[in-house]
């Protein structure tokens, strides 16, 4: 049965990103699709887009990605102040080498949207890509705005974007992967599927995230990494604020 893996939101963590890839290699996956955020926040920007470019079949653009190209202005100050220390290191200059060269050239390539089959893979949501967060209190906050977002794709969509995994029903239900016993069964009935985060995980579970998808479900995965060792990289790095290492070991 072909089997394949769904990252997203590395956001330069390649402590996260080796651990996962190792993980779905462990497990037999056929190939592993990205669902964007490769850069921002964390320190290893470079190492994970070529690790992404290696050995990611797909690679869906995040608004982090975007934001490098396009600026970081509706972004917190964190989040941007990240982002344009990325954009130094990355820009190529008329003097840089080839690899910054393809780098930023894959960066500015990323498609926002792929559909393959029965599933439709975007960074945000259906409606808008790249820019719109699900969150798992919509249903109840908002049912008008899920059950609108269920109008725009049939079949299965895959996201990211909120860092938080789980499952969105048709009923405007949504279901964590503890609640699921990390397991969702295909029902034939749509859904929307946010395979959480590797390198910045929000659910209060800091252990990388990562889902598999087979022919009947998707398996959620959760993989220990070594958190020390990114988060001492961020704390010596004048460019990237504390917060975003504290926030790796409670997973929030
Ligand atoms: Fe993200």
């Amino acid at each position: 049965m072909p089997r394949f893996g769904i990252i997203s939101d590395l956001h330069s963590n390649i402590e996260a990103l080796g651990a996962v890839f190792t993980r779905l290699e462990k497990e037999g996956v056929d190939r592993i699709v990205c669902l964007g955020d490769v850069i921002g926040y964390g320190p290893d920007p470079e190492h994970c887009i070529d690790m992404v470019m290696r050995r990611c079949e797909l690679t869906i653009c995040g608004n982090h990605d975007e934001a490098l190209m396009r600026g970081a202005q509706d972004f917190n100050p964190v989040a941007r102040q990240v982002i344009e220390y990325n954009r130094r290191m990355l820009k190529p200059s008329l003097l840089s080498g080839s690899l910054k060269r393809q780098r930023w050239k894959f960066l500015e390539g990323l498609p926002v949207s792929h559909r393959e089959g029965d599933f439709l893979l975007v960074h945000g949501s259906p409606r808008d890509p790249v820019h719109e967060y699900i969150m798992k209190t919509d249903g109840i906050f908002i049912p008008d705005k899920i059950r609108d977002i269920f109008d725009h794709f049939e079949g299965l969509c895959f996201v990211g974007h909120t860092h938080f995994p789980g499952v969105f029903t048709e009923d405007l239900k949504f279901h964590d992967p503890p609640a699921l016993d990390y397991r969702y069964e295909f029902k034939g009935e749509k859904a929307v599927v946010n395979v959480g985060s590797v390198g910045q995980p929000r659910d209060g579970d800091p252990r990388a995230s990562c889902v598999i998808v087979d022919d009947d479900g998707v398996t959620f995965l959760r993989t220990d990494y070594d958190i020390a060792t990114t988060q001492r990289k961020i704390y010596d790095n004048p460019n990237i604020p504390d917060l975003c290492a504290a926030r790796l070991e409670i997973g929030k």
